[in-house]
């Protein structure tokens, strides 16, 4: 009896000291101290024994109970911290590192206040029935010129100066020449806007540059008035500064249109009373506009006994210049992220 529980005992630690995983240990308890473990067998046979020997033999079964029992929770607190040195060296995280300053760091993309002013206008614009339209880049002399009313060694060509091609087409000075195509494609009555890039062969400073954006919008049909164009541009500029903006027009000339205005707005900075950005004068010039001219309907194939419209034609970045404080036009097309990334 005895030899047979030095052997349970011998077994039993074998069995726990090779073990491995924390969740064996639980197993190899009930194996050999559950209702029908080995061990659990002997002590339930002590009953047949003399009472001498169940003395002895009594004593001894709960010496290794319990010789047992403490290896298995040596070996269970073993296995679990080991556990954890485990975890701590697989899932290790440096809590000490930064994110913001950090490799990993991500930057969104970031529209250029160019094309965000843009959307907003062609918002703006489509919301009142205006259609987008675009145009080519690089146009012919008769869209950009002929056609708007500027025959060829009229002096008003030299109002825009020109990048030509070799082959004797140019880059387009301003976006009018989209009206002629749209003109071509639509039946009055219509509304359209070509939102678009333009070229001019200039010497650039602060405020002159090469390329520029512009907007170009269009209204025709029967009986439509300087008024409607007052109209469409206070609703524009409210629309842009969300808040009301009061214009006034002032006469321009524009061979394509007749007649022709430059636009104002009251100046935002100074409500009117003069300050730097307006000059002191209480308002900004903002684009140019007026009703199409009889030529240039008729270029469009529209019968201007039936048919009238206005047009205008903005640029985009003296607006933005005038709304952010920026103070010089190169900024647009340096292509430097921390200009476009102030938006
Ligand atoms: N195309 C003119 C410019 O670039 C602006 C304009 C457009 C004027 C439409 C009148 C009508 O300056």
């Amino acid at each position: 009896m005895e030899e047979k529980l030095n052997k349970i005992k011998q077994e039993a630690l074998e069995i726990i000291n090779s073990s491995k995983i924390l969740d064996e240990i639980e197993d190899i308890r009930v194996r050999i101290l559950g209702r029908k473990g080995m061990l659990t067998e002997i002590l339930r046979s002590l009953g047949q024994l003399t009472p001498e020997l169940r003395n002895t033999i009594g004593k001894k079964s709960n010496e290794i109970k319990k010789i047992i029992e403490d290896a298995l929770d040596a070996k269970k607190d073993e296995l679990t911290k080991s556990g954890f040195s485990e975890i701590a060296s697989s899932e290790w995280i440096d809590v000490t590192l930064n994110p913001a300053v950090s490799a990993r760091e991500r930057k969104g993309g970031y529209l250029h206040p160019l094309s965000k002013t843009q959307y907003e206008i062609e918002d703006i614009l489509t919301s009142m029935g205006f259609q987008i339209l675009d145009g080519p880049e690089a146009e012919t002399e008769y869209y950009n010129f002929e056609a708007l009313n500027v025959p060829k060694f009229h002096p008003a060509r030299d109002m825009q100066d020109t990048f030509w091609t070799e082959d004797g087409n140019l880059l387009r000075t301003h976006t009018s020449a989209i009206q002629i195509r749209g003109m071509e494609k639509m039946t009055p009555p219509f509304r359209i806007m070509a939102p678009g890039r333009v070229f001019r062969y200039e010497a650039t400073d602060a405020s002159h540059e090469h390329t520029f954006y512009q907007v170009e919008g269009m209204m025709v049909g029967e009986d439509i008035s300087v008024s409607h164009l007052i109209y469409i541009m206070e609703e524009v500029l409210t629309g842009i500064f969300k808040k009301e903006v009061k214009v006034r027009l002032r006469p321009g000339y524009f061979p394509f249109v007749e007649p022709g205005f430059e636009l104002d707005f009251s100046c935002l900075i100074c409500g009117g009373a003069g300050c730097r950005v307006c000059k002191q004068s209480g308002w900004i010039e903002f684009l140019g506009c007026g009703l199409v001219h009889p030529n240039t309907l008729r270029a469009g194939n529209i019968d201007p006994d039936k048919w009238s419209g206005f047009a205008f034609g903005m640029g985009l970045n003296r607006l933005i210049m005038m709304q952010a404080g920026i103070n010089d036009i190169r900024h647009f097309m340096s292509g430097d992220i921390r200009f476009v990334q102030q938006f």
